[in-house]
């Protein structure tokens, strides 16, 4: 299983007048992306996250700020800082992930591949821990 979670460097346009970056369906990242949401005001010392997803792929990308995104494939952690606007983490399905040390007026984007649904995630982290092993997907 080659489907990882990675860095993804997005187009970057310069102009006298600001940046601009963007993201389309199958061209920048590895799927269609079906629904998007973003989490801000996120008071110092929280923590967003603590769940898997089954099914769903995700891009996160730092808008703005900065925040720390905790993967776990049931053997490792890893963390990547994420704190620019044209940079994207890729995360497949089956990785458990926590958000964390948001600096304040931080902004998470996060695009997705599926619609919501609650039963796609996986919130209990010894669930997690158990099916991780069993598939032996390693970061
Ligand atoms: P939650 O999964 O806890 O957010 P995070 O991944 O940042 O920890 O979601 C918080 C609440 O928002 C929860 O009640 C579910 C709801 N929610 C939706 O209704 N639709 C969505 O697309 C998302 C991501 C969450």
């Amino acid at each position: 299983d080659i489907d990882k979670p990675c860095l993804i460097q997005l187009p970057r346009i310069y102009d006298p007048r600001g940046s601009l970056t963007f993201v389309q369906d199958n061209d920048q990242i590895p799927f269609e992306i079906a629904r998007c949401y973003w989490t801000y005001d996120v008071p110092a010392g929280e923590a967003r996250g603590g769940h898997s997803h089954k099914e769903a792929k995700s891009l996160l990308v730092a808008v703005n700020g900065c925040f720390n995104v905790n993967l776990y494939d049931g053997f490792t952690w890893m963390t990547y800082t994420l704190n620019r606007p044209f940079e994207g983490l890729y995360i497949p399905p089956g990785y458990w992930r926590t958000l964390d040390n948001f600096a304040s007026g931080s902004v998470c984007l996060v695009m997705t591949s599926i619609l919501y649904d609650p039963d796609e995630y996986i919130r209990d982290y010894e669930e997690f821990k158990r099916l991780a092993v069993e598939s032996d997907r390693r970061i």
